[in-house]
């Protein structure tokens, strides 16, 4: 069929008739600007924009030059429309304020610019992570208005920069997947109402940190290595490829379990993944497919965030798995885990003397 696919334009109108059109034509710039940094990642060394910025961002990482491209052009694709009360990023400190010169509208977008950026340099799969949220009125958004849990975000995607480009979406009807037809530009649905395997014999976390986790984190991990021999009874594979977007579309893709979490390698950061424009709306894109999102103790849509640019434990992916490392908090927690440490097995108790 040459004509008459569904494109990205085509669903957002449809999708958001009514109540939110004003939203559609916002995730329309959206898409304007992952196709404009969709063309620069594609470049590679030959864009000339490898390498360095000579800069941090306020999280203390290193900016790359095409961290900041890509930062930019989602502000000058987004800014104009008269759709936006304010924008976050991953590479600004505070929130961007809408130029004078531009009319406000309700709604606040916040990303992650070039998510797994240090993958870059490598030619490996880097991605563009983003939600949208909404104040109660038009105007200029305030620090404090970003600040609300996953639940009340009305979209949320992300765009992957592989061998294709596809940029992967959720309007709260499912979570819906388009291609990019490099030649009429246009991003084609190629993966409508994406479900993520409730099963999966597959896990994604980086294990150099091992040392540093939580009981309930190493216990399942060792379940896993311990494969057809140990209590799960069964092989698992591992993968890790250190880009958050790549593995979160490996797991809609095929299923599986992404890991970020929780660690003591530095007191002050509870996970390394930020709330509210990494983990909120990947995890609204994972439930809308079926999966499950969680921060081991609870649903991650539910945090109610305190920061800009805090940081949450993520664990997401096929929903058994999470149910699991869920189960494995609460018996840490609670001490189920460990039955003989109870006041009943210790020395000099009911069972000794
Ligand atoms: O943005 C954070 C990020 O780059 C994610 O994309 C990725 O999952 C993670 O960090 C990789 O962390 P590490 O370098 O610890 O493997
Ligand atoms: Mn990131």
């Amino acid at each position: 069929m040459l004509f008459g696919r569904t494109t990205l334009s085509k669903f957002v109108i449809e999708q958001t008739r009514g109540q939110h059109s004003d939203m559609g034509a916002l995730l329309i710039d959206v898409a304007a600007a992952v196709k404009s940094i969709s063309a620069l990642v594609g470049k590679g060394a030959l864009s000339g924009f490898s390498g360095s910025a000579e800069a941090t961002n306020v999280q203390g990482e290193e900016q790359k030059k095409i961290d900041v491209l890509a930062n930019e052009a989602i502000l000058r694709h987004c800014e104009w429309g008269g759709q936006l009360a304010g924008m976050a990023s991953e590479e600004l400190d505070a929130p961007y304020a809408i130029p004078a010169a531009y009319p406000r509208g309700r709604y606040l977008l916040v990303f992650d610019p070039l998510d797994g950026s240090s993958n870059s340099d490598v030619n490996v799969s880097v991605g563009t992570i983003f939600s949208i949220l909404h104040r109660a009125e038009a105007g200029d958004a305030e620090s404090s208005d970003f600040l609300r849990p996953g639940t009340e975000q009305l979209a949320a995607g992300y765009a992957i920069y592989g061998p294709a480009t596809m940029l992967v979406l959720t309007v709260g009807t499912g979570t819906h997947a388009f291609t990019l037809d490099r030649e009429s530009g246009n991003f084609i649905l190629t993966h409508p109402d994406i479900r993520v395997p409730e099963a999966t014999r597959e896990f994604a976390i980086n294990t150099s940190n091992e040392r540093f986790w939580e009981p309930p984190v190493q216990r399942y991990v060792s379940e896993c290595k311990a494969g057809k021999t140990g209590i799960r009874e069964a092989d698992f594979n591992m993968r890790w490829i250190a880009s958050m977007v790549a593995e979160v579309h490996r797991i809609l893709m095929r299923g599986g379990i992404f890991m970020y979490p929780k660690d003591n390698k530095d007191p002050a950061k509870p996970g390394r993944l930020r709330l509210l424009y990494e983990a909120n709306p990947m995890a609204m894109l994972i439930e809308q497919a079926g999966g499950a999102a969680s921060t081991g103790r609870g649903r991650i849509l539910e945090v109610a965030p305190e920061k800009l640019h805090q940081r949450v434990p993520v664990i997401l992916g096929s929903r058994e798995e999470v149910e699991r490392l869920e189960r494995y908090h609460y018996e840490y927690d609670t001490g189920a885990d460990r039955p003989y440490a109870s006041p009943l097995f210790a020395e000099r108790s009911l069972f000794r003397d």
